[in-house]
C-alpha cells in the first residue's frame, strides 16, 4: 500500500503523521505495542497487507484475505482517566462507522463493545491494547480490520461476517477507505484530548440499535441477559436484569 498516496491524500493532523507499511507482519497490533514501548509518536500508524497472526478479541484470531482488506493499528496516547479507557475503544468503532458512512450509501451500526456491522453482520472488528512501560500505562495500540474488498468468507464466517464490496456490490478503493477512517479517527481524536468523552458516547450510541432491547452477554462461559439501558461514562454496558441494574465491562452481545 502506498505510503505517500495516504499521506497526500489525508488531512490529519495527529493520526497518519507516520505510517509504517508492511507487507507481512505477524500482527500489527504486535509491531505498534513494541514501537509504542519503544517510545514511538502518538498517531503512528502500522499497516501490513497481510498478518500471519491477525489478533481478535478475547483470544481469538482475526483472518483476513491478503491485499483485499485494510489491517492496521494506531499508537494513540489519550489524555484520559484509565478508568474512561473503554470509551477509547468506542471511539475506534465510531471512527469507522461515520468513515463507511461517508463512503458509501451503506448504513453501519455498531455493536458493543466495538464491531462494525453491514446488515447484520460483522465488517470490521477493533482489538484495543493498552501497553505498560515500568508499571505505567504509556498509551493503546488501537488494532483495526475492516473487510473492504473481501468476498469470501470460510464456512464458519460465512453466517456473521461480511465487506464492505458484498454490501454495495462494488470494488472500494482501500486507500480511500482508510484515508476516510484516519480523518475520522483524527476528527474524534480531538473531542477524546478535549475531554469531551460524552460526545463520543452520544454519536456512537446514535449508531446502535441495542437500547431499549433484550439481550444476552456472553463472557467467556457466563452468560447475563437484561435489557440495555445504557453506555456508561466509562464505556461500559448498563443492563436491566430480572434482579438489578448492573453494569459490563467485556462480552459479545447478541440481541434476543
Ligand atoms: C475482533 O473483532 O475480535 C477484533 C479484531 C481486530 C483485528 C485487527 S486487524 C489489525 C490489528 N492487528 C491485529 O492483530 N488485530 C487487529
Amino acid at each position: 500500500m502506498l505510503k505517500e498516496e495516504i499521506r497526500l491524500s489525508t488531512q490529519s493532523k495527529i493520526i497518519g503523521k507516520n505510517i509504517h507499511t508492511f507487507d507481512l507482519l505477524d500482527s500489527t497490533n504486535l509491531k505498534a505495542k513494541s514501537l509504542l514501548q519503544e517510545g514511538e509518536e502518538e498517531g503512528t500508524i502500522v499497516i501490513a497487507e497481510e498478518q500471519t497472526a491477525g489478533r481478535g478479541r478475547m483470544g481469538r484470531s482475526w483472518v483476513s484475505e491478503r491485499g483485499k482488506n485494510l489491517t492496521f493499528s494506531v499508537v494513540l496516547k489519550p489524555q484520559i482517566s484509565p478508568e474512561s479507557i473503554g470509551i477509547v475503544s468506542l471511539y475506534g468503532g465510531l471512527a469507522v462507522a461515520e468513515a463507511i458512512q461517508d463512503q458509501s450509501h451503506l448504513h453501519p451500526e455498531c455493536k458493543w463493545p466495538n464491531d462494525v456491522l453491514l446488515n447484520g453482520k460483522k465488517c470490521c472488528g477493533i482489538l484495543s491494547e493498552a501497553v505498560f512501560k515500568q508499571g505505567s500505562l504509556v498509551g493503546v495500540v488501537m488494532g483495526i480490520g475492516i473487510n473492504v474488498n473481501q468476498r469470501v468468507f470460510t464456512r464458519e464466517l460465512r453466517a456473521t461476517a461480511t465487506s464492505m464490496s458484498i454490501e454495495t456490490g462494488e470494488e472500494l478503493n482501500r486507500i480511500s477507505v482508510l484515508v476516510a477512517v484516519v480523518n475520522q479517527m483524527d476528527e474524534q481524536y480531538r473531542l477524546i484530548q478535549a475531554g469531551h468523552l460524552d460526545d463520543i458516547r452520544e454519536k456512537w450510541k446514535a449508531y446502535c440499535p441495542m437500547f431499549g432491547r433484550m439481550v444476552s452477554i456472553r463472557h467467556h462461559d457466563s452468560f447475563i441477559t437484561g435489557i440495555a439501558l445504557d453506555l456508561a461514562h466509562d464505556g461500559g454496558l448498563i443492563l436491566t436484569t430480572e434482579h438489578k441494574q448492573i453494569k459490563v465491562l467485556a462480552g459479545d452481545v447478541t440481541l434476543n
